[in-house]
């Protein structure tokens, strides 16, 4: 998924900054992503480390993390893609709403794939009703169908807005291709929690942090994602079929400092690494005086092509190029 701030380009040179810093053998460590977004990151660490805890506050994200991350026993699921591939189509809430079928003709999907994402969807929640499939094969399904459906989205990449005319992938029609999750013999643990809220409620070694940097908020930008999984009913507001979402402290000027302090104070993990770009909230020097008030700090820095949102958005875009850092702090 082309996810605002995804870390997947960037995982490996962080992996290499954490095996460089850390000073136990990594095997033995509890491996937390505060803010896992897709889970590129812990996704990287799962099968070198004993546990991973990933967390976000958004459903959507929990729903892959409970897949890429929490199911790690190989689960067959060959016939029940091939069945939910084959279903008829049938409108339902993301046809009304989020295709040209319905009053307010928003241009997310075509027709098809809506009433596709219907029909899928509305089978995965029967078969977990009915207890067909296991929590596991529940949320590896749901994680299948966000994938795919998000591939034939059209839009500029996040959902803030729809494009006018139906763009080449978004006419392709919807096909649920397995999203696959590596296996380990360890088992892992994945929340949907404020990361201030959780912090206070878990311990480990190595604790990776990849807050939002800007004021874009991941709830609005990605609402339909979450309607896809949280299959509810709600009003759809405006023209871009906005649900209500959840307003994080890490996008406000005016708050970031306060939480990422409070985030530091009470992490009960030695090892603090925090994933932060030179056009972020919060400057370098301020997260760098931070840091040193709670044990030794040390900046890693590499220069980082930005998220490509689309080729219309890009042309807003002066610089494509950023500089990512990654602040370590070995805390007393
Ligand atoms: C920069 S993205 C993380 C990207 C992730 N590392 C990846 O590679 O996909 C930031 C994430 O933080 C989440 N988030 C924002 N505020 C949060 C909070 N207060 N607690 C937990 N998660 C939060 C967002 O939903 C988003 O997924």
């Amino acid at each position: 998924m082309n996810y605002i701030g995804s870390k997947n380009k960037l995982s490996s040179w962080i992996k290499e900054c954490v095996l460089k810093t850390y000073k136990e053998p990594v095997s033995d460590a509890v491996f937390c992503d505060l803010f896992a977004g897709t889970g590129a990151v812990a996704r990287n660490f799962k099968t070198d480390v004993k546990q991973i805890i990933a967390n976000d506050v958004e459903y959507y994200s929990y729903a892959l993390l409970k897949n890429y991350i929490g199911n790690h026993q190989a689960l067959v699921y060959e016939p029940l893609l091939k069945s939910l591939n084959q279903l008829k189509a049938k409108s339902g809430f993301i046809t009304e709403h989020y295709t040209q079928q319905g009053k307010a003709e928003r241009l997310y999907f075509t027709v098809e794939n809506g009433q596709k994402i219907d029909a899928i969807r509305l089978q995965i929640e029967q078969w977990k009703t009915t207890n067909d499939i296991d929590e596991d094969t529940y949320f590896f399904l749901l994680a299948t169908l966000l994938e795919s459906a998000d591939k034939v989205a059209n839009t500029a990449s996040v959902y803030g807005s729809y494009l006018k005319k139906i763009k080449t992938s978004a006419s392709k029609t919807l096909i649920l291709e397995p999203a696959i999750f590596k296996e380990t013999t360890n088992k892992h643990s994945v929340f949907q929690e404020d990361a201030n809220v959780l912090i206070k409620k878990i311990s480990g070694d190595i604790l990776y942090l990849d807050p939002p940097y800007n004021a874009r908020q991941y709830g609005a930008n990605y609402h339909l994602l979450n309607t896809i999984a949280k299959m509810d009913i709600f009003v759809p507001s405006g023209k871009t079929g906005l649900r209500e979402y959840t307003k994080s402290n890490y996008c406000k000027k005016s708050e970031v400092t306060k939480a990422f302090e409070d985030l530091v104070a009470n992490a009960q993990f030695q090892y603090i690494y925090l994933s932060y770009n030179n056009e972020g909230l919060m400057s370098q020097s301020e997260v760098e005086k931070i840091m040193k008030r709670y044990g030794n700090y040390r900046l890693e820095s590499k220069n980082y092509q930005r998220f490509k949102a689309d080729k219309t958005e890009n042309r807003n875009h002066k610089a494509n190029f950023t500089n990512e850092f990654l602040h370590i702090l070995e805390k007393r």
